[in-house]
């Protein structure tokens, strides 16, 4: 059986390490992997590949960045010809980026099995790009792999027969759990000189925080006052580098002696940085999950997550970016108010080897 599978963007690369692995471990799938070129630098790609020992990929569409619809029709242009030539059994895509759409959409109208991992979130917001790549996405699949029980939700709300539905638990938690001891080697604390607990991460990228300076600036009026009490690490996204370095907002950053702008980090290092964190203010998606199993304080500066687990029952709060609402976050993890999280059900570093063992059945 061959399965053509998909990577793209940043969180692609943690989530599909595991199900490489996976495939290797059973017998009777012949995995390919495909890398579309959204994200191309150095620390937003090939050093995940070294680090998550992810096979080389097969074919680099190197398709790099542009406009949503341009971006988008790229990738689709480069990767019919892929699927035309290797006919795959199936493409399995992961999460949200606009690789997951673009290749799904190739997929299946070529007739070809569409595979979705991380299917089901919902944060709601159709002006979140990410949005409507899931809706889209979710509904032309043919096998769902769900990580909460949200999901299984979202999809049966949506129509989606429950036979192609499964909950499996979180790829990039598996990632997580099997690299948690090499990052504890990590020595970036010693050359950022930072101490264990005495310091926060941020990030930041999401295009509603970033692209509007009105609104990267009131995040900014609440670090202004972290920054003061806490150093705070930010490892800064290409987008945000680049909006900050062209706008009014530059000679604030740079006025904060205690928010530190580093260049991305490496997989290890920033599991290492987010595990020894006080606490981790963030817009990501992956890292609220990240941080309900490291069970370190999260404040998740959007309006909504499409990740409802890691707000009910982890360590994530959903604050938004209200600087009053980020300060009073952030005194309640300082004065030890923080609720204790817990571990959702099934992320326990095993949901590839459940994905490849369905896929084994059902293909
Ligand atoms: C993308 C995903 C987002 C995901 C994020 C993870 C979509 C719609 N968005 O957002 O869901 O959370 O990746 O990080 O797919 N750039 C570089 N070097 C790179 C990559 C990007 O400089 O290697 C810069 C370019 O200026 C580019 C900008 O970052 O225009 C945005 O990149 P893009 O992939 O379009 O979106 P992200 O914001 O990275
Ligand atoms: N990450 C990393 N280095 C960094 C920032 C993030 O390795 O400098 C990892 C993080 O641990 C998580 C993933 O990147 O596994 C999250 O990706 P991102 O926030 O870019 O995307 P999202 O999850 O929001 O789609």
């Amino acid at each position: 059986m061959k399965i053509i599978n998909v990577v793209g963007a940043r969180p692609n690369f943690m989530k599909i390490a595991p199900l490489m692995a996976a495939y290797k471990a059973a017998s009777g799938i012949q995995p390919i992997l495909v890398h579309t070129g959204q994200h191309y630098d150095e620390r937003m790609s090939d050093l995940f590949f070294r680090q998550l020992g992810i096979p080389e990929p097969d074919i680099n569409l190197g398709v790099g960045s542009a406009s949503h619809a341009v971006q988008t029709a790229e990738i689709m242009k480069s990767f019919e010809p892929v699927v035309l030539e290797h006919k795959p059994d199936a493409v399995l895509v992961v999460g949200d980026v606009n690789s997951t759409i673009a290749c799904g959409l190739v997929a299946v109208k070529l007739g070809v099995k569409l595979i979705h991992v991380e299917a089901g979130l919902r944060s709601g917001d159709r002006t979140m790009p990410e949005e409507i790549n899931r809706v889209l996405t979710d509904s032309i699949s043919d096998l769902l792999f769900c990580t909460e029980p949200s999901g299984v939700d979202n999809l049966k709300r949506e129509g989606v027969p429950a036979e192609k539905v499964f909950i499996v638990g979180n790829v990039m938690i598996d990632t997580l759990l099997k690299n948690k001891e090499k990052a504890d080697e990590s020595k970036i604390l010693d050359e950022q000189g930072l101490k264990s607990g005495s310091y926060a991460v941020l990030t930041l990228h999401r295009p509603a925080n970033v692209d509007d300076p009105a609104v990267l600036g009131r995040i900014l009026d609440a670090l202004e006052v972290i920054q003061q009490d806490l150093p705070i690490v930010f490892p800064i996204h290409p987008r945000t580098r680049k909006n900050i370095a062209g706008s009014s907002l530059a000679g604030r950053v740079k006025a904060m002696t205690g928010l530190r702008l580093i260049d991305p980090v490496g997989y290890l290092d920033f599991l290492k940085l987010t595990s020894s964190a006080r606490l981790v203010l963030t817009d990501s998606g992956g890292i609220q999950e990240e941080t309900t199993i490291l069970k370190v304080p999260c404040i998740t500066l959007r309006e909504n997550t499409e990740r409802p687990v890691t707000a009910e029952i982890g360590s994530n709060q959903i604050v938004g970016t209200d600087p009053e609402k980020i300060i009073s976050a952030y005194r309640e993890v300082i004065d030890g108010h923080w609720r204790e999280s817990r571990i959702p059900d099934l992320w326990d570093g095993h949901a590839a080897e459940r994905i490849v063992e369905i896929l084994t059945e059902r293909l």
